[in-house]
This record gives C-alpha cells, sequence and structure tokens, in this order.
C-alpha cells in the first residue's frame, strides 16, 4: 500500500512538473524521442509499482473508459473489453477554399503517432487523463525519424485515414503486432467546455470525443473511442487560411475487442 503510494506520488511529480519543462522547450521542436522516454519512463514506474505493490496492476480489465457528464456517446457495446489504451499525437488535417471568402475549414484527415499508455490507463487513470494535453505540448519530429530513433516500448501504432472515410489505426510493430484497426464514422459529441484548447493554451478548441466502430479487417476490434481531446479544432472561418493546414491535437485512443 505505501509503496503503492509512492509511485503515485512519483508519477504526480512527474507530470505536474513537466508542464514547467515544456515551457522552457516551446521555442523549438522537441524531437519524438523525448516523449517516446516520457512514455517508457511512465511504463517503467507503473511496472516498479506492480512489484513494489505485488499487485496485478497492470490489468486491462481495470481500466474505464472516461465519460462526461455532456457526454452523449454510446457505452461501449455490453461485453466489449478493453484490448489496448494509446495516447495519439499529431495533427487534424483542414482544407480551405481560398476563393470563397465565407468558406469554412473542411476536415482533411488525420496523422498521429500512438503511445502505448494500456497499463497508465489500468492504473492510474487521473494521470492518463494528463497525457494528452502534456503531449500536446511537444511538436514531434517527421514520421521516418521517428522509426529510426524510437523503440518501440513507447511507440504502439500509427494513425491515418486510409482514404477520405476510413480512419485507420496501425497497430502493428516490430515489438508487438496488434494488426490493422480501419474504422468509419460514428458517434460524435462535443468535447468538455474545459479541454485544452491548443499548444501553450492557444488555439481554437478540442476536437469531438468520437466512438467509430470498426470496419472488416479490424480482426476482433469492435469499436475505437476518442476521448480526453486536446487541440485539434481549425479556426471557425477560412479568412487569411491557406488552401490546406494543420492543426496539432493529442488524444486518448481506447480499443475495445470482442470477447
Ligand atoms: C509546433 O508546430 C506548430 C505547427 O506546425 C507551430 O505553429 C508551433 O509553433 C510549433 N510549436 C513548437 C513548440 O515548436
Ligand atoms: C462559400 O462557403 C460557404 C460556407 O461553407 C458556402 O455556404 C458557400 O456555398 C460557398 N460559396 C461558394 C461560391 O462556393
Ligand atoms: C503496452 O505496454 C505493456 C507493458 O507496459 C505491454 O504489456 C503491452 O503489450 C504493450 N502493448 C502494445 C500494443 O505495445
Ligand atoms: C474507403 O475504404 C473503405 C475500406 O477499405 C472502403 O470500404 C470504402 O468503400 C472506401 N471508400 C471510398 C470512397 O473509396
Ligand atoms: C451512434 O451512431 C450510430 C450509427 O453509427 C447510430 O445508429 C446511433 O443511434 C448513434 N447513437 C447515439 C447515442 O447517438
Ligand atoms: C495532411 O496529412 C497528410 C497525410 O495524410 C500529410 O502528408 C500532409 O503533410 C498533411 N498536411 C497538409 C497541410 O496537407
Amino acid at each position: 500500500m505505501l509503496s503503492e503510494l509512492w509511485v503515485v506520488s512519483a508519477l504526480c511529480a512527474v507530470a505536474l512538473s513537466a508542464p514547467t519543462f515544456s515551457m522552457s522547450a516551446v521555442e523549438r521542436p522537441v524531437e519524438m524521442k523525448v516523449l517516446s522516454d516520457y512514455f517508457q519512463m511512465l511504463s517503467a514506474k507503473v511496472q516498479e509499482g506492480k512489484k513494489m505493490a505485488q499487485a496485478p496492476v497492470c490489468d486491462l480489465s481495470r481500466a474505464v473508459l472516461p465519460v462526461t457528464s455532456s457526454s452523449t456517446l454510446p457505452a461501449p457495446e455490453p461485453g466489449n473489453t478493453v484490448k489496448h489504451v494509446a495516447i495519439g499525437r499529431g495533427t487534424q488535417n483542414y482544407t480551405c477554399d481560398t476563393t470563397n471568402a465565407t468558406a469554412i475549414p473542411v476536415a482533411a484527415g488525420a496523422v498521429a503517432t500512438l503511445f502505448n499508455a494500456s497499463c497508465v490507463a489500468s492504473t492510474y487513470p487521473d494521470l492518463l487523463s494528463l497525457l494528452p494535453s502534456l503531449a500536446l505540448e511537444f511538436n514531434l519530429t517527421s514520421p521516418d525519424q521517428e522509426t529510426l530513433t524510437l523503440s518501440d516500448l513507447a511507440v504502439s501504432g500509427h494513425h491515418f485515414f486510409s482514404n477520405a472515410t476510413t480512419p485507420l489505426f496501425d497497430l502493428n510493430t516490430q515489438a508487438r503486432q496488434l494488426g490493422l484497426v480501419p474504422c468509419k464514422g460514428g458517434n460524435s459529441t462535443a468535447a468538455p467546455k474545459d479541454a485544452v484548447v491548443g499548444q501553450n493554451n492557444k488555439g481554437f478548441g478540442a476536437v469531438a470525443w468520437l466512438r467509430l466502430p470498426t470496419r472488416d479487417g479490424a480482426g476482433n476490434v469492435q469499436e475505437v473511442f476518442r476521448v480526453n481531446t486536446a487541440g485539434g479544432k481549425p479556426p471557425a472561418a477560412c479568412v487569411g487560411m491557406p488552401a490546406t493546414f494543420e492543426v496539432q491535437y493529442a488524444a486518448e485512443y481506447w480499443f475495445f475487442q470482442s470477447s
């Protein structure tokens, strides 16, 4: 019990000191390695806590999908269980019709790197909910560099769109192959009012929380939830925006499988 408390306070210290660190780093893009190291450290701390407390603290059956009072997302299908939890960090893409003075930005997919947060989700849900806003403070280097520099311990996959209506999660890494998870449009609800609006608290808001049903080819994964979003929303109007642009975001992704 005491040792569990020690780990909790150690993790909280890390979480609380991190924003100060990111402020000093805010003038320059930070290598993805920083985030990778952060998640590996969290994972190591959780493993450490597991040994010290002699309790199965990384048990995903203990992880509970966050909901908000305003959320109108359906609950996970009865019987579905959590297979994986990841923090996604990347960009939401948008297009603007620059020939139209009253145009509004149109969503054009997203690209994100997924970091393994399964252990944190099952052990320290409060800490998990801080991670998207923390991750948003760091810019990532290019995906090409990432595969060279990152350890598969922390990265659990990649998120992108395979076509305009198919958000895809590639959960295959050198370390583990959880497969491809193609999804389709599903349910959506606005992020809570107190969600982080963007990097450095500048931005246009947090993208919606989602429940995405999977398409054929997703193995036993039935549905994917995007919750605790931070940033990602475009400006309300296209005035002054280029034809294509990206908005930085982060979120928790929860993968549910049939049992
Ligand atoms: C991160 O990237 C965005 C968009 O590319 C840029 O506007 C912002 O200044 C960058 N932030 C840092 C800390 O480099
Ligand atoms: C300009 O954009 C607005 C908002 O999306 C739309 O209602 C309108 O039809 C567009 N006008 C033209 C000429 O495309
Ligand atoms: C995530 O990390 C945990 C240990 O911290 C590991 O058991 C699990 O297999 C990892 N999942 C993926 C998809 O990498
Ligand atoms: C997008 O991809 C999905 C899955 O492969 C497919 O079912 C769908 O027909 C595709 N849509 C378009 C417009 O190509
Ligand atoms: C969720 O979306 C499905 C279609 O994908 C729809 O049938 C269902 O009514 C929606 N549920 C809620 C609570 O909005
Ligand atoms: C949008 O996403 C694609 C990947 O799907 C990426 O290659 C591109 O650079 C992104 N940004 C813009 C402004 O199109």
